[in-house]
């Protein structure tokens, strides 16, 4: 061998190596990615603590109850299923760090999570760039599963959200002026504010004042005088429940006595506790409500009450639903791929089509969005800050 070709074989050994072990370490993360022979590890990023803590919790349990139930029915392709839970605290930049460690720390094989919508979005581009599968049990913005095609959800958008509650202000409230007050801060309520605004006009409705506040806010009273002095006939305000049921408080403590209206980020018992009977006569749209008389949503609610009825609100909310169908389509997508691998995994979830679960059948779009009814619930509460929700209608997609 000529000097100067031994000198080249030798500058590109380095090159070599590091080929070599790169492709060892990726072909040995694929092989072992998340599972190990008698386990399959799944990851749950959501809000714990915080001012959204009922949303994490809710769907912890729910996912905690799906998975105890998938494994004592023989687990997945022979495997149990293993959750690894991480707190976000309901913020987006810590959601974007639990979602990193639980992928390449734990190396985890799909994420389940967010609920709020700004924090699916800052931790679904992670998902995306790793391949790993992401399923979002509540966030209902539509950007979250354009971040890619690893990125799905089981529930429905707020367009159709947003079209629910501007009929039902028409139709059944027959309002005609109504105030939007939207959280600023969250992507979720910005979008569902403007779907709520396009539709009610549409309709021939009026906006008399679209004005905001920030989510951590206490005061509400500089709005809430502004939109007293529109005179409307009914508020929109599609906020998360800490903000929400402040809000109701002190609007009825300015003499405003008319309905307030929301989404399902009023959905928790805190929101009882919180804003008490000054809620009373108000309405949201939600996922699914505890009075249909559906067999499977029925009898989640009676084990859900067994299980957590001595420790917490013994009513399982929309999260916990969600929380739910989301490990059971995960579980379900992981059968029919017949793998674990990611890839796998993803091609199947996207193929998810007439699966029935506590919130209904799920079916997958080619957005990889869940096309399903929306409920309306008017909430009652006593002087004690026991509530419930009472059902007033399904509207189909
Ligand atoms: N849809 C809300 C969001 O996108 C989150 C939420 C889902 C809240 C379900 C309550 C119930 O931010």
């Amino acid at each position: 061998m000529l000097f100067s070709d031994m000198k080249k074989l030798r500058n590109m050994i380095p090159l070599a190596l590091a080929m070599a072990s790169f492709a060892c370490l990726s072909a040995c993360n694929k092989k072992d990615a998340g599972s190990s022979d008698n386990e399959i590890l799944i990851g749950h990023y959501g809000s714990l603590t915080g001012a959204t803590a009922t949303f994490g919790q809710s769907a912890q349990k729910g996912i905690e109850m799906a998975v105890d139930a998938i494994n004592e029915s023989g687990g997945v392709l022979g495997k149990k299923l293993k959750v690894i839970v991480e707190d976000d605290q309901g913020k987006p930049e810590e959601a974007q760090t639990v979602a990193t460690k639980l992928i390449s720390k734990d190396r985890v094989v799909a994420l389940l999570g967010e609920i709020a919508s700004s924090n699916s979005l800052a931790a679904a581009p992670v998902a995306q760039a790793n391949r790993i599968p992401m399923i979002s049990p509540g966030s209902t913005n539509p950007k979250v599963t354009m971040v890619g095609d690893y990125i799905f959800r089981v529930c429905f958008i707020d367009p159709f959200q947003g079209l629910v509650m501007a009929k039902f202000a028409t139709n059944t409230l027959k309002l005609k002026k109504v105030a939007v007050l939207r959280d600023i801060k969250s992507d979720y309520s910005v979008g569902l504010a403007n779907f709520f605004v396009e539709n009610f006009a549409k309709m021939g409705g009026t906006i008399v004042t679209d004005i905001s506040y920030s989510q951590g806010d206490k005061d509400f009273t500089a709005q809430l005088t502004a939109i007293k002095a529109k005179n409307p006939d009914g508020i929109f305000v599609p906020g998360y429940y800490t903000e929400v049921g402040l809000i109701a408080l002190q609007a009825r403590k300015l003499g405003i006595t008319v309905t307030l209206l929301g989404g399902d980020g009023w959905d928790s018992s805190d929101l009882w506790k919180i804003g008490g009977t000054a809620l009373n006569g108000c309405f949201y749209s939600n996922h699914y409500s505890v009075d249909d008389p559906n067999p499977i949503l029925q009898k989640f609610v009676k084990d859900y009450k067994t299980r957590y009825g001595k420790t917490s609100d013994s009513i399982p909310d929309a999260m916990a639903a969600l929380g739910y169908d989301a490990a059971l389509v995960l579980a379900d997508a992981m059968k029919r791929a017949n793998s674990t691998r990611p890839d796998s995994v993803r091609d199947a979830l996207a193929q998810t089509k007439g699966f029935m679960g506590v919130t209904g059948n799920t079916t997958l779009d080619s957005n990889r969005n869940a096309v399903k009814p929306a409920v309306v619930l008017e909430v009652k509460v006593d002087d004690k800050g026991n509530g419930r929700n009472v059902f007033k209608e399904t509207v189909s997609p």
